[in-house]
């Protein structure tokens, strides 16, 4: 019957999770995965976390269907953080925002809606993204094509080529944008270059989806927003996809959010209703019990305020350890330019290494990056980053 089924390549990211978990070498390093890593080497519990757990605990409720957009009070948590408290978009109704299995599930259920109301659009993402976002437009039937964004010369974003790649899309294109911490190459717009974008969406009429997985590890948790909040200040319609995986370290709890910012309340309250629809042909209504953490985290005062210094000793460790990185490499080849480990921001670093120099510094040495050269920074800790930096600048030299 299913003879006629090809077994998959496997995904380029989570497939190497096997592959280093069978690897029986003790010194083996993981930076392929996303995952934040603390300063000895294992996936933290946030305290803002635990005390929300111990909260939950002390409540017994039976564990009914949650509703098909999810839990009222984590949407309301999810606007606030994503458009800053008391934004007009939200306040005058204008934001569908439905709670989603992870940051993945809200590209899908958005990229089915898409679909089904936008036959025609094409796609645009990054070149280079994430692999899972064509994965996931394809999935759903669109053409996906790429835009220029990153310069392997200057080992940042080709603003001009971007931008004038963009001009010459067709209206109506859907263009996934990464507000803060390109995944994979660490390489992000400044303020003034998002203005720029805004005005050449709203010229060309282009509808923009935003993917957001790493709000804090960039600058700040408000600051990581400055595209999402200007855009809406722009009455730009758009989506986006935001996910607490990384920041709140629940991984497998699955907690993300479709945000559809809208013309109208009476618009919204369509998208929000579309949106239901995409969700109970996809999987009928998200899990309750990470969304809850969430939530009881982000609305009250206090463990809110602890959350963020959490999220800011995140990202400052991650900043420490790019500077160490940088650092060590600079011993081992004094003449080699690192700088854009300085300059990239969020978990990744894109190191331009080739897939076969990657697959080389896996087999000889066990240190683990995806193919395309992607680092994950939040791996590194005081323990390996000598190792690493010694086997990474010798193979930077080859
Ligand atoms: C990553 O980019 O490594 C993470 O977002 C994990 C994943 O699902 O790919």
């Amino acid at each position: 019957m299913f003879a006629n089924f090809a077994a998959s390549p496997g995904d380029p990211i989570l497939s190497l999770q096997q592959t280093y978990a069978e690897d029986p070498r003790s010194d083996k390093v993981n930076l392929s995965i996303g995952i934040y890593h603390d300063e000895a080497g294992r996936v933290p519990q946030l305290k803002s976390v635990k005390r929300a757990q111990a909260r939950l605990r002390s409540i017994d409720a039976p564990c009914v269907y949650q509703p098909m957009a999810g839990a009222a009070n984590y949407r309301q948590a999810v606007q606030t953080l994503l458009f800053g408290a008391g934004h007009t978009k939200v306040t005058a109704g204008h934001v569908a925002t439905i709670q989603t299995v992870g940051g993945s599930g809200a590209l899908k259920v958005g990229s089915d809606l898409l679909r089904r109301h936008f036959p025609d659009a094409e796609v645009w993402i990054s070149n280079p993204t994430w692999d899972n976002h064509a994965a996931i437009f394809e999935g759903s039937g669109f053409p996906v094509k790429r835009y220029t964004y990153f310069d392997s010369q200057t080992q940042g974003v080709d603003f001009e080529a971007m931008s004038a790649c963009l001009r010459t899309l067709r209206r109506g294109s859907i263009v996934l944008f990464h507000p803060c911490c390109h995944n994979p190459t660490g390489a992000d717009l400044t303020n003034a270059q998002w203005d720029r974008i805004i005005s050449i969406v709203t010229s060309r009429g282009l509808l923009p989806f935003l993917d957001i997985a790493y709000q804090g590890f960039g600058s700040g948790v408000e600051e990581d927003c400055y595209a999402i909040r200007a855009m809406a200040d722009a009455d730009v319609s758009f989506l986006v996809s935001s996910s607490f995986s990384k920041t709140f370290s629940l991984y497998g709890e699955r907690c993300g959010a479709l945000s559809i910012v809208c013309a109208s309340a009476d618009e919204a309250a369509r998208a929000l209703s579309q949106s239901e629809l995409a969700v109970r042909r996809n999987y009928s209504s998200p899990p309750t019990h990470g969304g809850q953490l969430v939530a009881t985290v982000l609305l009250d005062a206090e463990l809110k305020a602890l959350w963020i210094r959490e999220v800011d000793a995140m990202r400052e460790r991650i900043a420490e350890m790019r500077r160490q990185l940088h650092d060590a490499m600079r011993v081992v080849q004094p003449g080699g330019n690192f700088r854009y480990l300085l300059k990239q921001r969020g978990m990744f670093a894109y190191t331009g290494l080739s897939a076969d120099q990657v697959r080389a510094l896996r087999t000889n040495s066990g240190i683990y990056l995806v193919d395309s050269g992607r680092l994950c920074i939040a791996g590194l800790n005081t323990g390996n980053i000598q190792r690493v930096a010694v086997a990474l600048a010798a193979m930077t030299l080859q």
